[in-house]
């Protein structure tokens, strides 16, 4: 039977131009078009996950505007459950100002957290039935620090499994981190928490080691070119990356966890579903966009198949 997934993160929207090069500081660069979406590294996940075929329920928290409604009317035409998205009297709406340069397919993203970033210990208790009634939560960096504290505090009572991707990168309490079942941090990320710079498997291997010793179950690092590397107890392994024709890399770290945790949620073990998230990051980079990027199931099986099958 499915795990239930629970997530607990940030809403944004997304407004992303397109321009030939990313600017350096200073400077202005001309784009070829903008696009208004629906975003945030918590919706993202999400949306992947959902996608994917989890069955998910997301916690968040937009403002009293028209940047609000982007959220609801997206998940009412995905067929997501809103019951958890709170809305703030007071805050506005979050939103991320994205640049995804034309040639390269990279991305430079600035995000205003707003209604998300002021998640009350009443919006909190509002979900705790639900946090205490998943099989596995999975939490980002986007929402308020206290909240997150006090989220990860109600699923390791209950016996949750914590997934945690830190992003964007911040540096964490071990008293936090010693809760966490499974940490996907991509190699920033992971530097910033462990102090190992990671460019190759040995350093990756290294990381890990760092995180389980503070405490961490199961470790999975995403590495760019390289692919990605998870580790537990039993063995560590890299995966390849796999080769896809990349138009927009935003919200690829999003949909791997999505695939991620989907795989994890119908019992596939750590390494498969490290290539479950594999695929869907690989996937979500051949279209524009970020949620509406995710892929569904049947493609994912598809690709699956074909890379591991
Ligand atoms: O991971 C990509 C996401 O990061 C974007 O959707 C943007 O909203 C930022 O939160």
């Amino acid at each position: 039977m499915k795990k239930k997934v629970v997530v607990f993160g940030s809403f944004v929207v997304d407004l992303t131009g397109r321009p030939p090069r990313l600017p350096i500081p200073g400077e202005t660069v001309m784009g070829s078009s903008f696009a208004m979406g629906p975003g945030g590294k918590g919706s993202n996940q999400a949306v992947a996950a959902h996608r994917a075929g989890a069955d998910i329920t997301l916690v968040t928290k937009v403002g009293r505007d028209v940047f609000g409604t982007v959220a609801t009317d997206f998940y009412k035409k995905e067929g997501m459950d809103t019951s958890y998205v709170f809305e703030d009297e007071k805050k506005e709406t979050g939103c991320a100002l994205i640049s995804v340069d034309e040639n390269t397919a990279q991305n430079e993203i600035v995000v205003i957290s707003g209604a998300c970033g002021n998640i009350t210990s009443e919006d909190v208790e509002r979900s705790r039935s639900l946090i205490e009634s998943a099989g596995i939560l999975l939490l980002q960096l986007e929402i308020n620090f206290d909240a997150l504290c006090k989220v990860v505090e109600i699923a390791h009572g209950a016996g949750v499994t914590i997934v945690l991707n830190p992003a964007p990168a911040a540096q964490l309490p071990d008293d936090v981190l010693r809760r966490i079942d499974i940490v996907t941090p991509n190699e920033t990320e992971a530097q910033v928490l462990t102090g190992v710079k990671i460019e190759n498997q040995a350093d990756a291997e290294r990381a890990a080691k760092v995180f389980m010793d503070k405490g961490v179950k199961e470790v999975v690092i995403t590495l760019g070119s390289l692919g990605a590397f998870a580790m537990n107890q039993e063995k560590s392994e890299l995966v390849k990356r796999l080769s896809v024709e990349a138009i927009d890399t935003t919200g690829a770290g999003d949909a791997f966890n999505g695939g991620f945790v989907m795989a994890l949620a119908e019992g596939k073990d750590l390494f498969t579903a490290l290539r479950y998230g594999n695929v869907t990051g690989a996937l979500s980079v051949t279209k524009l966009g970020t949620a509406p990027s995710m892929p569904l199931r049947e493609d994912i099986d598809a690709m699956y198949e074909k890379a591991y099958g």
